[in-house]
C-alpha cells in the first residue's frame, strides 16, 4: 500500500464551534449527529462527546444510499452496543426518515415526562443538527421541513443566528450552529474526507488519492472494480496497477502509448465521489479499512 496522502486543513474553527455548540445547549432537548455513513469515524469530530455531556442523541448514518449496506447496518449495531440509536438514511430522497419525530418522541420520552410533571404540556422538543460541512445537514433539515420551511419565531435566550424550523409532531430542528470540524491529527481522516469529496478542494496529490483509494477498495470490494471496468484484477495487484489497469481498458493514453495517470485518477475519484462504482463504504466497525 502506499503511503496516506497529507490533506492540507486549516484549523482555527475548533473553538468557535465548540463556543456555538456549548452555549446552544441549555436551549435544546436533544442533538442529532448527521455522520456520511460511508466513514463514520472519519466524518465526525470526537471532541462532540465531551461538549454535548448527557444531552440525549441520534446519530443519522446518512449517504446510506451510496454505502455498502450490510457495512451500515454493522455499525448500526454497533452504536446499539453503545446505547446510541443510529439510523441509516438517505436525506436527498428521506429514505428512513419516515416516522423520525416518532423516534424522537420515544428518545425524549424522559424529558416529555418531565415537561409534563412541571405542567408543561404541548412543549416542544427542541433538536440541534450538527455534523461537519457536506455530510447533508441542510438536506435533512430541508427534507424533514418540507413546505414548512418558514423560521420559527424568535424564542427569548435563542443565540442570534441560529434558525429554527418546525418539522412537525411538536417538533422543532435549530441550524446554523452545529458546523462541525472534522479532526486531522490522524492522515487517515484526512484522506478519507477526500475520498469522498468532503473537502476535495484542498488536496493536492490528485493521483496518490486515487492510489489509495483503489488500495482500500482493491482490498474490499474489488468486485465492483471488475464490473465497472470490465477487468480482472490479479491477486495482490495495488492501488497503482490497479489505476494503469482502469486507465488502459478506458483508452487513457499519452503519446508514447503511456497510460496517462493524472486523468485516469481523476476519472476514479468522480466516479466514486457519484456512486458509479456502487454501495461502497470505507470505515468498518472493529477494524481498518
Ligand atoms: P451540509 O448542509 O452538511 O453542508 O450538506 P448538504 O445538505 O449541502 O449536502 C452536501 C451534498 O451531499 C449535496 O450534494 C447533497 O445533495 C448531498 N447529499 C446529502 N444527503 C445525501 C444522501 O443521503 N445521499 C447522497 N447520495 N447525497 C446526499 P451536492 O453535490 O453538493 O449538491 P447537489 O448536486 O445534490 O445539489
Amino acid at each position: 500500500m502506499s503511503d496516506t496522502v497529507r490533506v492540507q486543513w486549516f484549523p482555527g474553527h475548533m473553538a468557535k464551534t465548540r463556543r456555538l455548540i456549548t452555549e446552544s445547549l441549555p436551549l435544546i432537548d436533544g442533538v442529532v449527529e448527521i455522520v456520511d455513513a460511508r466513514i463514520p469515524v472519519s466524518s465526525r469530530n470526537p471532541e462532540l462527546d465531551s461538549w454535548l455531556g448527557a444531552k440525549p442523541r441520534i446519530i443519522l448514518l446518512n449517504k446510506a444510499d451510496v454505502a455498502d449496506e450490510e457495512t451500515t447496518n454493522r455499525w448500526v449495531t454497533y452504536y446499539e452496543k453503545k446505547n446510541i440509536l443510529a439510523l441509516p438514511v438517505d436525506c436527498k430522497t428521506g429514505k428512513g426518515l419516515t416516522g423520525f419525530t416518532q423516534t424522537i418522541h420515544r428518545l425524549l420520552g424522559e424529558t416529555l415526562e418531565k415537561f409534563k410533571a412541571k405542567g408543561m404540556v404541548g412543549r416542544t422538543l427542541r433538536l440541534m443538527v450538527v455534523g461537519i460541512p457536506n455530510v447533508g445537514k441542510s438536506s435533512f433539515i430541508n427534507r424533514m421541513a418540507g413546505g414548512n420551511k418558514a423560521k420559527v419565531a424568535d424564542k427569548p435566550g435563542v443565540t442570534r443566528g441560529n434558525q429554527w424550523f418546525s418539522i412537525g409532531n411538536g417538533v422543532e430542528l435549530m441550524d446554523t450552529a452545529g458546523v462541525l470540524w472534522p479532526k486531522f491529527d490522524d492522515p487517515t481522516v484526512g484522506e478519507r474526507l477526500a475520498f469522498t469529496g468532503a473537502v476535495k478542494d484542498v488536496v493536492t496529490d490528485t493521483e496518490l488519492l486515487a492510489v489509495r483509494l483503489l488500495d482500500i477498495v482493491g482490498l474490499n470490494f474489488a468486485s465492483r472494480l471488475e464490473e465497472r471496468y470490465k477487468i480482472t484484477i490479479p491477486d495482490d495487484m495495488d492501488g497503482y496497477g490497479l489505476l494503469q489497469l482502469i486507465g488502459k481498458k478506458r483508452g487513457m493514453l499519452i503519446s508514447g502509448g503511456e497510460i496517462d495517470t493524472e486523468r485516469a485518477s481523476v476519472m476514479v475519484l468522480d466516479e466514486y465521489r457519484g456512486g458509479k462504482w456502487g454501495r461502497i463504504s470505507l470505515e468498518f466497525p472493529g477494524g481498518e479499512a
